[in-house]
């Protein structure tokens, strides 16, 4: 498809211009003065996902020229392209269909084979559910990257739904201080296994996967096959490490878009086949949702348009993901992968270098927690950093006095963010902890917040799997929309290979104390780490 970059568009000539004339100095507590109904035209109804993007650093004007912009980069048809299956990914020659793996049975590409892995690993997942029978009390999944995030991610955000007599474990890092504690606890009589890798071949899963097989058979454990099941694109692979439970997927399936598929086993062991199908159906509505929207009420190409705004014309170089659940704690680290190894590409599709800047630094904490570390640096600090944060409506715990403190935290920030603090403020307020050593003036410059930091907030009813479903796939499909529009190819990573083959060289020679034709900095470290 021949679409422009955005940078080729007569809108990005028109959003130059408009944040020159409006967008720079824009002032979103003018914005609120100006027009008392902002919060319902810049509100979005998704899919079990309430958005609301009114404390953003924009106006009708500036999504009407970014909708503009969207249109000239045939972002509908590149979106419908990906849908239907078309070659996505260039660089590999592959289609990206992570959305077939959460379509009803019938319907989407691949369905037979689709449904047919689903169906038998759901009735896998249940059996081992039924822990009188397969007397397993303790997952643990072995895998890396998207291989582990997901899931890592997803188990104890729907800790409400959870079998109570599994405990999961995950183990990704190469580093032996990941597992040891974890099999310290554990014994092979009640373990499974599963080993998540879609090509079988990375070097941190098949190590680890190694040191649970040896730590297996020595404590007594007999029955591999009962107790290692591998998830993977590769079974030849699985099965010469002596696995026969094997569940397949597709090379079509991005390691980071993989929780749909087979990946999402231990999901499926903790929260059952109908919770599992549910987080599915919840991903196809928000696919739907994107798939059939108008732009202007599509959430994704939203938020993907408030990226290119920010990053592009504000040059804003990091997102605070700041979900006000406690269960989402590792959101922002599955959103890193998503996001960064997606889109944090200098060099478009035809391999042209890039003349401004992509994917933004993901970064964040849950809320309250991240209130007492960073958050002072979102309020105070010489960066503008725009928050995206996650409130739930109705908990599945029954503390509700708890449940209404979280809320108004969260609510309380990002009004701070917005509404600041001017100086004549703080010197009106008292300060009993200030020094009464400075004066007034001094205190009340200290004390004042310049406001104006913008913040999306995104609402939920309740956590469940399938909200939760919803909520990835919005970060799903942003990430395509500002990779579509950046022109690069989002499904690709080549930026993880070049340090694999440097480790390939290291590690022999860390062995050997070989430093021949190193760099001095590394050989001056091999040197002290091999003496
Ligand atoms: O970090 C690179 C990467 O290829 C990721 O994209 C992927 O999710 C991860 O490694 C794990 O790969 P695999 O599932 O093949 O073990």
């Amino acid at each position: 498809m021949n679409a422009p970059r955005c940078d080729r568009t007569q809108a990005w000539a028109a959003l130059k211009g408009h944040y020159e004339a409006h967008g720079r100095e824009f002032d979103l507590r003018e914005a609120f003065a100006r027009d008392p109904g902002r919060f319902g035209s810049l509100a979005v109804e998704a899919p079990e996902v309430f958005a609301d993007l009114s404390k953003n650093l924009i106006d009708i004007a500036t999504q009407r020229f970014l909708l503009d912009m969207a249109a000239e980069c045939q972002l509908e048809a590149r979106r419908d392209a990906l849908l239907r299956g078309d070659v996505a990914n260039l660089t590999e020659g592959r289609a990206v269909l992570h959305t077939a793996l959460r379509a009803p049975r019938g319907d989407g590409p691949f369905s037979t084979e689709i449904h047919d892995v689903l169906d038998r690993m759901l009735a896998y997942a249940e059996s081992v559910r039924d822990t009188a029978r397969s007397g397993i009390r303790h997952i643990v999944n072995i895998g890396i990257g998207g291989s582990d995030l997901g899931p890592q991610m997803v188990v104890p955000a729907l800790d409400a739904f959870a079998h109570r007599g599994l405990t999961f474990h995950f183990v990704s890092n190469v580093d032996g201080h990941d597992i040891t504690p974890v099999l310290r606890g554990l014994n092979p009589a009640d373990t499974l296994f599963v080993i998540a890798s879609k090509t079988f071949k990375t070097q941190e899963t098949l190590a680890n996967a190694e040191v649970a097989r040896a730590w297996f058979l020595a404590n007594g454990g007999v029955h591999i096959d009962k107790h290692f099941v591998a998830t993977t694109t590769n079974v030849a692979a699985a099965a010469e490490f002596g696995i026969r439970t094997t569940f397949g997927f597709w090379d079509w399936v991005g390691g980071r878009y993989s929780l749909w598929s087979a990946i999402g086993l231990p999901i499926a062991l903790a929260i059952g086949a109908d919770n599992f199908r549910a987080l599915l159906a919840g991903a196809h509505a928000m696919d739907r949702h994107f798939a059939h929207a108008p732009l202007s009420q599509n959430l994704p190409v939203l938020l993907g348009l408030l990226d290119i705004w920010y990053r592009n014309f504000h040059g804003f170089a990091s997102r605070s993901v700041a979900p006000y659940h406690q269960g989402l704690k590792r959101l922002p680290a599955y959103l890193q992968q998503l996001e960064m190894e997606s889109n944090g590409k200098c060099v478009d599709l035809a391999g042209e270098s890039l003349p401004f800047s992509t994917c933004p630094v993901v970064w964040g904490e849950p809320g309250t927690n991240g209130q007492h570390a960073y958050f002072q640096m979102l309020h105070q600090g010489t960066e503008v950093i725009p928050v995206e944060f996650i409130l739930v409506k109705r908990p599945t715990h029954d503390l509700p006095e708890l449940h209404t403190k979280l809320l108004a935290n969260g609510l309380a920030q990002s009004q701070a963010l917005m509404v600041g603090k001017s100086t004549a403020q703080a010197l009106s307020e008292t300060a009993p902890t200030a020094s009464t050593q400075l004066d007034a003036q001094t205190v009340a410059r200290h004390r004042s917040f310049p406001g104006n930091r913008p913040s999306t907030t995104l609402l939920l009813d309740e956590l469940t799997p399938r909200s939760l479903g919803a909520l990835i796939a919005l970060y799903e499909h942003r990430v395509f929309v500002s990779g579509a529009l950046w022109g690069i190819n989002s499904f690709d990573q080549w930026g993880v290979e070049l340090g694999k083959v440097l480790c390939n060289d290291l590690l022999p020679r860390l062995g050997s104390g070989d430093v021949t034709g190193l760099d001095g900095s590394t050989a001056g470290l091999m040197r002290r780490l091999s003496a």
